[in-house]
Parts: structure tokens; sequence; C-alpha cells
């Protein structure tokens, strides 16, 4: 296996990026119990009365049997929802054949995970983005987990990382409190705007603004919150300007399987190559997909595919990252649960697995069902709001959330001084508070705004442009048509009152 910064089997050299682990990660020693339990796992017949493992034996399950939908149905996600679903099971077993026995499963063990389910996980991802050889796989809880691990791994206090001038603020709260500070990049309905990331490095002082931004983390499918997805131009500029100012990115793409508007798939196609490969061939390409350095650091996630409480996810990186990244998990949470890794490898290649073409299946039929909640929703924006000129929207190409422009400029008591500074926020948390006493919650943009403490000038203060609100299509329909009627009437007394 490559390393960092030695050749690949292709003759070119992965350049080495070890000079990004935070001090905190250098530092970090193995765990020096897991040492000797690996050494263990590694020496046949070696009795081992080292490590405190509860015995398999006393473990009070022995079988899980897991009722799925069937994939080989035409629109498995509508079957199911409508209880016209055929099913199948997937059964984890402790003793008997299984792809991941429970006596494994729910045993203590290495912090990246369970073999069985990061094989699985290997050969699926690279079906969808064929990363370099390189590459290992990192269990996670989820990518809330993932995410924050990968800015421990790289963030030194002082840090300043980039990221989309909105974004998730579950993930860029967490590193502020290690002294982390986000710089915003702007973007639009494409993306980042890979000029703008440009411009901040290339006028980076390092003299007066201490290290230059090492880290990208960016949401590039359906981006939370403003719903854009980065055009294939844009991710091929962004990852030039990542290496050009060696920056590594972190890649947060829960999404990634919600794409819509994709061109129907084709049979002959299907046929020839697999589900899973004619799925992936309409998907965005990701940026692990065109890194040839080692210098993206892929986080996905079973939440929006799955199910949120499975707390499962996986991390792609290079190997010096993972094996980092396993000192500090080893030291920390430990691996995730069994049972998600069990339900998970079962899925994938249990012997009544969906296996990775049905998984495609599954995850194509929840893209079209997400798909016709996104063509709900925003048609009901467009009967209570489309004519008034008090908000628009841009209809997102994935994920799960529309980003309603509230045309402020419109506002009778909208006011702007010549320096370019106006009540944007005041009547922001004004129109909030109004339609959260109405009865329905959506999310102010400005909870999601990235202030650019070096550029506190009229022109780039973020909270100029945080005229919007948050609202996803993820939940049901009568939710939807009930709260976007109560939205509808509130904006209008807003304007009108
Ligand atoms: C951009 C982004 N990152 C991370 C997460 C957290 O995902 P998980 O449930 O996998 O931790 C979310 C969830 O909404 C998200 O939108």
């Amino acid at each position: 296996m490559a390393v960092n910064g030695t050749t690949k089997a292709d003759g070119t050299t992965l350049p080495d990026l070890s000079h990004h682990l935070s001090s905190e990660t250098r530092s970090r020693t193995e765990n020096p119990m897991k040492a000797i339990w690996r050494l263990a796992q590694e020496t046949p017949g070696l009795i081992n009365m080292a490590n405190g493992d509860p015995h398999h034996t006393l473990y009070p399950i022995s079988e899980i049997t897991f009722k799925v939908p069937s994939v080989s149905q035409a629109d498995p996600v509508r079957a199911w929802r409508t209880g016209e679903s055929k099913t199948q099971t997937f059964i984890s077993s402790k003793d008997e054949q299984c792809a991941l026995r429970l006596r494994s499963a729910l045993q203590y063990g290495s912090g990246s995970g369970l073999p069985e389910v990061r094989e699985a996980l290997q050969q699926l991802t690279h079906v969808l983005h064929k990363p370099l050889a390189d590459h290992a796989i990192t269990m996670s809880l989820g990518n809330a987990d993932a995410v924050t691990k990968c800015f421990r791994l790289l963030g030194d206090p002082g840090d300043a990382f980039l990221a989309e001038e909105f974004s998730f603020p579950g993930m860029t709260n967490a590193p502020i409190a290690h002294r982390i500070r986000w710089v915003p990049v702007r973007l639009d309905k494409e993306g980042m705007i890979p000029e703008d990331m440009d411009r901040v490095l290339r006028q980076w002082d390092e003299g007066k603004q201490g290290r230059r931004p090492h880290v990208l983390y960016t949401i590039p499918c359906g981006q939370n919150p403003t719903g854009s997805t980065l055009t294939l131009d844009r991710r091929r500029k962004i990852y030039e300007i990542a290496c050009q100012w060696d920056l590594i990115i972190v890649e947060d793409d829960p999404y990634y399987f919600l794409q819509y508007d994709k061109p129907p798939l084709d049979a002959a196609e299907i046929e020839r190559e697999g589900f899973a490969k004619a799925f992936t061939r309409n998907l965005a390409a990701s940026f692990l997909s065109l890194d040839t350095e080692g210098r993206v650091m892929r986080i996905d996630s079973f939440s929006k595919i799955i199910a949120p409480g499975m707390r499962l996810g996986w991390i792609t990186s290079n190997s010096v990252f993972a094996s980092h990244l396993e000192n500090l998990i080893d030291s920390s949470t430990q691996h995730p649960h069994g049972l998600g890794q069990a339900f998970v490898t079962e899925m994938l290649v249990g012997k009544g697995g969906w296996h990775t073409d049905g998984f495609a299946r599954w995850v194509k039929s929840l893209c079209d069902e997400y798909q016709r909640r996104r063509d709900f929703l925003a048609s009901l924006f467009k009967a209570e709001l489309g004519s008034s000129g008090y908000a628009t929207v841009e209809i997102p190409e994935a994920g799960m959330f529309l980003w309603i422009r509230i045309n402020l400029e419109e506002h009778p008591r909208y006011c702007k001084q010549s320096t370019g500074k106006s009540n944007t926020l005041a009547l922001m948390k004004e129109l909030f508070e109004r339609v959260r006493q109405a009865g329905v919650m959506m999310m102010p943009g400005y909870i999601f705004a990235i202030v650019d403490e070096d550029n506190p000038d009229a022109v780039n203060d973020i909270h100029e442009r945080c005229n919007y609100f948050r609202t996803t299509f993820a939940g049901m329909e009568e939710t939807m048509e009930e709260g976007m009627a109560i939205f509808g009437e509130a904006v209008r007394a807003f304007f009108e009152g």
C-alpha cells in the first residue's frame, strides 16, 4: 500500500501531507491496550488473557432478523410507503455463517471499524468514486462525528478554515471552541465560487492574519442550507486551487444520493454494467473522484438514506490520515456500535442482502420520492407567494432544502444607508418571530452565516445577504401544506400590514 510521500503504482508520487496534522494529532500516541489487542489478533494460536473482552457465549442475543423492503420491485420506496411492498430479510447470526457474525460485531474492535463492513464499503466507494489505491475507510457515527473528528485531526488553535459563506452550524460551531476561525467563501446557486476562494487565499496576509487557511470544509451536493450543488467545472477549479494553495478538502456529502432531475437510466447500460454503475454515472463527480494527491477526506452517512438513528457513516481518506483517525477513535468513542455494522454488512454483501446494485435501487427510488416532495413544496410556495414579489426560490438540484429569498428591498420599512448598511438583519429577526408566532418554524438564514472577522465593512457583511429562510421538504405532504399556507400568510402580512 502506498503512503503519502511515496510512489504510486503508476510511478507518480503522492505528496506528503502530514504537515496538515494538528499538534494534538501529532502528539497523540496509540492506545497501548489496543496495540496489545491488535498483536493478539495477528498472532494465531496465542492464548489471549490480556483484554477484558466479554465472551460471546455470554451475549444474550443469538440472531437478529431485519425485515426490509425487497428491492426487486419497481420503485421500492413508494411500495414500502403504501404498504404494498414485498419484503426480504437480512439475518445476522451470532454463530451461524453470515456476512458478519454477531460474535464479532458485538465484541470490542478496532477504532476504524470491523474489517467486514470496511471491506463492503470499500467496494461500494470504489464503484461510486474510484479513489486512489492508497485510500482507507474509517467507520464513523455519522457525518457529524466524522466531520468534527476531521477538524480535530487537522486544526490547531489559531488556524483559519474555509467554508461556504452560509454553512451548517452543527459542524462549523464545533471547532470554534478549539479556537478555529472560519473564513467565508461566496456562493451562488452553483455552489462555492472558485474565484472567490482563490481571492481569499491570494489576498491572505500571513503577517497580519496568521497561517493561510489549509482546510476547506464544503457540502458539495444540496448544500445545507442553500440547497446549491457544485457544478463539475467548479469542482475541478476548486480542486486545482486546493492543490495550488495546499489545502485539505473535507467533503461532507450526506445528500450525495439525493440528486434530482437526472435523465432516465438506460436499460441497456443497466444490463451491461449493473444498476449501481448506471445510476452513479448520473451523479455529480465527487471531490474524492477528482483527487490525485490524497488531499480529499470524503465523509458519507447512512442518515439520509437508511435512518439517522443508525448513527453510522464512513470516512474515505489517505491511509496516513486514516491511521491518525484510528488513534483518535481508539482513545475516545471507540468503534461504532456493532448492530449497525452488522446490518450494513448483511445489506451490502450478505447472502440475502441487497448488494451494491440493490442498495443503488433503494437510493434511486428514495431520490425519486424526495424529488416528488421537492416539487410538491415548490408548487405550494408558488401558489402562496410566487406572484407576490415578496419572496423567490431557486429549485435545488439535490438535498432536502428550499432556500427562500425574502425580497426585503420591497418592504416599506427597508432602508439602506449610503455606506451600504441596511436593516436587513433586524427585519429578518422580526419576520422570523412573526412566522413563529403564526405557528410555523423555519430556519432563519442568519443562523447559518459565517462571519468574516477580517471584513466587517458593510459590503462584505454577510448579514446584508441573510434575507433567507431554509425550509425542508423531508417531511410529510400535510405538514408542508399547512406550514406553507401559514408562512405565506405571515409573509404577506409582514409586507402589507
Ligand atoms: C451538511 C451536513 N453535515 C452533517 C450532517 C449530520 O449528519 P449525520 O446524521 O450523518 O451525523 C447533516 C445533517 O443534517 C448535514 O446536513
